[in-house]
This record gives structure tokens, sequence and C-alpha cells, in this order.
């Protein structure tokens, strides 16, 4: 959310009428939002798709009359019965408000950028709305969202505070959902919508993404497919509950209300205060998911992402190698294999910390971030330099806004837990989240990242954990105003992110909450990547890295080779792994001579592809969940290099299985198709290894990668002559 401190001037008695064919046009290059100032001097929505070409024809847009109510920023208690994107209580009780065109502006930010500013005020009360939409011309992207404030006598109560309101009209509307569960995250499903309202929403407050993403694609007229047809994609960057309402009213209009979920969140607003809505980021496409994917990976790795144009570095991590169990003695042998393995760091996890409580499971010593010195006597200063010597980087696991009550924290400040007083504690994973609402709080969370980096400048990276949602709702230190807790403990998380960036602006960090538990776009604002999921079977993750790259370039995902699932063979891991921000998590040890000499080979090719993989055009070409096969490619912008990965899932062996048409190449260059990252000593069995084929051949008839083998995978290397 933004921190916005500009207090609206008092606009109430400056409403003025301007003519009823003023339209505000907010637009990229391929997308036309055009709102038209109505004759009431009410905002509506009047065009909303593919830029139109004509600019004088924007006169003759019929859609907002008076009474078509396609309100921009509708209210409730007004003309139009279906959900509002805001609803106020006024001091003196009243429920309604109509909110009157004021003023806009637009300005142009940066290059390829520009805000459009519309400030609204009601007639007969002293509050104003102002609405922000800024686009991005190139990257097709549009993101909004509103301040709320007023002038009243005494404080309103604000019970709906959508950041965003569309209005579609088609046949047919399908929404395609994110959903799923702890190591089953960003599964996809869609359904058609029909009268009436579906609602995807987060109570959990902390890890609020692990049920349901803050994602959603709708497909208009037909469902959303991957090369055509009209698609909406959009996304809430908010880190704590949100919800998207979808609406078809009685004339079959599609209503697309994004925003907090305001569940037991009345908010109490004081005179003068500004309520500033998270943003809504959307964006248009007429051939198809495959283009608004390009446009979200573009727009977050130039605009959104903790340095989404930079490098990323491959990790060795030592969660699934050792969970608790380790030494000084067994983290140097493990950094000595990241040397080896030629990864750029070693990655501590959990089980680090806590002397009165050490930290040997789970149910102890979270938040007192002292290290354990049975375990480890040289302290992180000492692992610090080990890996140094070692030739590899090393980063560290906290997970600061959580607490074991089991805790030397604990004992000192019970009060800095959310927890019911007076009632049975319910926890998940023996721990509480702490009360981010309080600035002593933030100071400490701040302070864990602050220390370790005072004592230790030479740390490379740090994984921010996040396990639980908040349960037993009561923050002690908002004392009567329980109603504001989840966007308090939101507005206090980010507090502290901000922090950090200021500080520590380069500084690598990696998002987790047991897995894909936070993804949206603003925590990412303040990391470099996320952890997808805990489940890292590579037949899961090929579903699970499908869903979440819809939306989030892969260069802000992480996937790690692990033991799990020991029926895939290490090749098969690793290539899953290699489509994202690669790592590993696994006893090198245990492994074969060859599988080592693989992993080396792997993590090899994968530097010297990264920058094709990371910053390049992703094409998802076959989904996974249309058959046994899936197949994903990256392009470099000038199409001189791409890499394509294709994978047999469980074909039956009397499937038939069809080439795989590439994207994104220059129809008239001349490529080379190689297949790399085979095992040692084993050659490639496709047909076109080795051969020269022009664009043209490439994207039309394609190339027949697939197999029936059973978790059977290719990654192949395309160079422009
Ligand atoms: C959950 C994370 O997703 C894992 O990767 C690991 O860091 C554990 N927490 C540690 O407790």
């Amino acid at each position: 959310m933004k921190k916005a401190v500009i207090l609206l001037p008092f606009l109430f008695f400056l409403i003025t009428t301007i003519s009823s064919q003023a339209y505000i046009r907010i637009s990229t290059e391929k997308i036309d939002l055009i709102l038209k100032v109505s004759s009431n001097n009410r905002v509506y929505q009047s065009y909303l798709g593919s830029r139109l070409q004509h600019p004088e024809e924007l006169q003759t847009l019929t859609r907002a009359t008076d009474r078509d109510v396609w309100e921009a920023y509708p209210v409730s208690g007004g003309e139009d019965f279906f959900e509002p994107a805001f609803a106020i209580r006024h001091h003196d009780g009243n429920m309604t408000s109509f909110l009157y065109y004021v003023s806009h502006e637009v300005r142009q930010t940066e290059p390829g950028v520009a805000e459009t500013i519309i400030d609204l005020a009601d007639n007969r009360y002293p509050v104003n709305v102002r609405l922000h939409y800024v686009s991005y011309a190139k990257e097709n992207i549009i993101k909004t969202w509103s301040e709320i404030t007023h002038q009243e006598k005494k404080p309103v109560t604000i019970s709906q505070y959508a950041s965003g309101m569309l209005y579609f009209q088609a046949n047919r509307y399908y929404l395609t959902e994110f959903s799923g569960n702890w190591a089953q995250e960003a599964q996809m499903s869609t359904q058609e919508l029909l009268f009436g309202k579906k609602v995807i929403d987060s109570k959990l407050g902390t890890r609020a993404a692990i049920q349901a993403n803050p994602y959603f694609q709708i497909g208009l007229d037909q469902p959303a497919s991957l090369n055509q047809g009209k698609v909406l994609m959009g996304t809430l960057g908010w880190t704590g509950n949100f919800r998207f309402t979808f609406e078809v009213d009685n004339k079959r209009n599609l209503r697309v209300i994004s925003g907090i979920n305001p569940y037991a969140s009345d908010y109490l607003l004081k005179p003068g205060e500004v309520f500033t809505t998270p943003e809504f980021i959307f964006t248009l496409s007429e051939t198809g998911t495959g283009e608004a994917t390009r446009n979200f990976h573009a727009w977050a790795r130039n605009y959104q992402i903790k340095d989404g144009k930079g490098d990323r570095l491959t990790l060795l991590n030592n969660w699934e190698a050792t969970f608790f169990d380790f030494d000084e003695n067994k983290l140097e042998n493990l950094m000595q294999e990241a040397a080896q393995l030629g990864v750029d760091m070693f990655l501590l996890d959990d089980g680090w910390f806590g002397n009165k409580y050490p930290r040997v499971d789970d149910r102890a010593g979270l938040s007192d971030w002292e290290v354990m010195k049975s375990k480890l006597p040289g302290g992180v200063p000492y692992l610090v330099k080990t890996a140094k010597e070692k030739g590899v980087k090393f980063g560290i696991w906290i997970e600061p806004e959580m607490v074991n009550p089991q805790s030397e924290l604990f004992e000192k400040h019970p009060d800095w837990a959310i927890r019911l007083p007076g009632r049975e504690t319910y926890y998940e994973r023996s721990q509480l989240a702490l009360d981010m609402s309080n600035p002593e709080v933030q100071d400490f969370v701040f302070g864990v990242v602050d220390n370790l980096m005072k004592e230790n400048p030479d740390l490379a990276y740090f994984k921010w954990d996040c396990n639980s949602p908040i349960t037993n709702i009561y923050s002690p230190y908002l004392k009567e105003k329980q109603n504001h807790l989840y966007i308090e403990h939101t507005r206090g998380v980010y507090n502290v992110f901000k922090r950090i960036k200021e500080n520590y602006p380069h500084l690598p960090m990696m998002l987790c909450s047991s897995g894909g538990g936070r993804c949206d776009f603003e925590a990412l604002k303040y990391f470099t990547e996320f952890w997808c999921s805990d489940n890292t079977d590579p037949v899961a993750r090929l579903y699970i890295q499908w869903g979440f790259s819809q939306f989030i370039p892969v260069k802000a995902m992480a996937a790690h080779v692990t033991e799990q699932n020991h029926t895939a063979s290490i090749k098969f891991r690793t290539d899953v792994a290699m489509m994202c921000k690669f790592g590993f998590d696994i006893d090198l040890n245990k492994l074969t001579g060859e599988e080592r000499e693989f992993c080396r080979m792997a993590v090899n090719n994968y530097h010297r592809l990264k920058k094709t993989i990371l910053d390049g055009e992703m094409y998802h070409l076959v989904s996974p969940y249309e058959g046994d096969h899936t197949s994903v490619m990256f392009t470099t912008p000038g199409k001189e290099k791409a890499v394509l990965y294709a994978y047999d899932i469980f074909p039956k062996r009397e499937d038939s299985v069809l080439p795989v048409k590439l994207q994104g190449l220059d129809p008239a260059k001349k490529y080379k198709v190689e297949e790399i990252n085979l095992m040692p000593g084993v050659s490639s069995n496709l047909k076109a290894n080795n051969r020269i084929f022009s664009g043209d051949y490439l994207m039309k008839i394609g190339l027949e990668v697939f197999t029936t083998q059973r978790m059977h995978s290719r990654i192949i290397e395309i160079t422009a002559l």
C-alpha cells in the first residue's frame, strides 16, 4: 500500500461541471481505457479494450449515459444495485455517498509511463476520492488504486474500499483461478461465470496466498487460452487479505472488483487521514494469455520486482539435506560441495539460532536471533568467512515476523504476539505471528536483518520465511481498534520491508512462506525472488511453475533440485528446476559420481544461458493440463538465442506425440538446434539435433521433442547463425 502523506485539498466546494463529452483516456500501445464524465457530472467507464485508432470517434462512444451505470468507482447507496467499490458510513450515520467529478490531470512520470489522477468528491459530505491510473505504454500494463479522505467532524467508517473496478460486456465469461493449498500452490482451474457473484479471497493475514493466489485470468467469450481469444489478466499487490469479486449482472455485464478483503476490517478513518488502497494491476490481450503473460513479465522486470533487471545467484541450500541436524563441520562440507558444484552461494536454512531454547526443531527458539553456540561456536562470521575461503557467497534464513512461545522473546514480550487474551491459543507450526502493527515490533523485525548485516557485511542473501497465518485474531497493541488489525499488520510489514530496501538496496532476498504463501507483486518490490512451493517433486512442480509463471517472471521464481520423488532421474529433477531461478537443496554426496558430474555441467549450462532464461521472453507452448507433456521456451528480445524445455510426464506407450511448434523466433533467421544437459556419456537421440532450420520452419513445423517415456525431459539450445 502506498503511504501517501498528501492531503487532498478540501474539494467539497469546488465541484465543477465539465462538458458532458469530456473523456479521460488512459492508454498503452495496445489498450484503451476510456472514462467519461457524464452529464450528471459523474465518471463512468465508457470503453475498455484494444486501443482505438481514431480519436475523433471517442465522441461517438455511447456507453455511459447517466442511467447506464458503469460508474468508475461506484458507492453503496446509489442507483447501482450491484456490489459497490466503496461503502461509507458518515459521522452522522448516513450510509450513502455520490462521487462527482472535480478535476483530473495526466502526467508523464517517466518515458513510457503516464499517470492519470482523477479527483472525485461528494456534494453533501466533505468526502474525497482520488483515483490513480498508471499506464505502461510498451508493456501494456495498467495499474489503478484509490485514495480516500474526508473532513467530516468525526471519523467515518469505510467498509468497502476497492482498488479498482472494471466492466466487461461479452457473450460469456470464463474465470481461471489459481488456488490450492500448501504444497499444491497455483493450481489452475476454469469455470464459467453465470449470473451472480464468484469471490476469490483470503482471510489468512500473513501467509495470505497459501490457498488462493491473488491472480486471475478472464476469458471473454471463450475460456482463456494460450494463443487466441480476448483475455483480462489481473492481480492485486497486497501481502495481506485480498478479495476479487466477479459479478455478472442482470444485463450480463461482468463487473470485476479488486482490493483488500474488508472482512473483519471496517476502517475508522479520521478527518484528514488518507486511506490508500493497494495497486490492482491488469493487462488485456486479443491473442490469448501468452501475450498477456509477456506483458506482465516485462513490466515486472522493468518496474516492479527488486533488482528486476539484475542477475540472480545460483545456490545450494541445506534445508532438505540436513533439516535441523547440522553443525559447523557439516556446513563446511556442504560449502565445499557448493563450490565444487559451481553455484554462486551456500544458503543456511532454519535451525542456526536459539540458546536458552535451542532451535533443534520447529517448536522452540523462533525469534531468538542469536547463533546457537553449541552448534555453531564460531558464529555467523565464521560461516561467512569459511564460505568465502571455499569460493562461495553465504546467505541465511530468517523468519522474523514470528515467535515460538518457547522463546526468550516471548518471555520478555508476550504482548508482542497476536494472541487472544483469556482464550485457548491455536498454533500453526507451534508459533504465533508477531504484532506488526506495533512500531516496537517493527523495529525488532528490522533489527534482525540489520544486526546480521552489521555483524556480517559480506552476508549475500536472506531467505525470509513466514510459516503461519495470523491465528487468534487479537492485537494487544491496537486495543479497541481490532478492526484495523489485518490492515495495520500488513502496513507494518511494508514499513519493515521498506526500511530494509532503503538500507540494503541491492541485497538479494527470497520471499518464502511455507512455499508460495506470499507471492504478490507489492512484496516482490522488496524481494528478488520467492520460493514457489515446499513441494519440489518435479512432476508437481511442472504444474506449480506453469501456474505462477502465467504472471511472475521465472527470474523471481526459485526452484531447487531435491530428493523428492526418487523415481524421477536427477536429470528430470534438474531440468525442471532449471526453468526457473535455479538452485539445489540436496546432499550431493548421496549422488553417484556420474550424477554429480551431470549437476556440475547443468550449473555451467545454466550460467551460460541464464540471460536468455531469466531475461528472455517466455512462451508457454504446451500446457501440462492438456495431456502428459509440457513445454516452454525463452527467447532473447533480439531473437538470436532461445532455450526450449520439453517434458514428458506420464505418457502412455500408445500415445501419439505431436511436434512442438516454437514461438518468438525470427522466421527469416537460420537456427542451429542442439540438445544440451545430457547425462555424461549419453548422446542425443533428437532427430533434429545439430541441424539447422529456419525460424519459419521451427515455428510452423516444429520439433519432435516429446517421447512416450515417463518423466523424461529435454533442454534444447537454439542459436541463430
Ligand atoms: C518453510 C520453507 O518453505 C522451507 O523451505 C524451509 O525454509 C522451512 N520453512 C524451514 O523451517
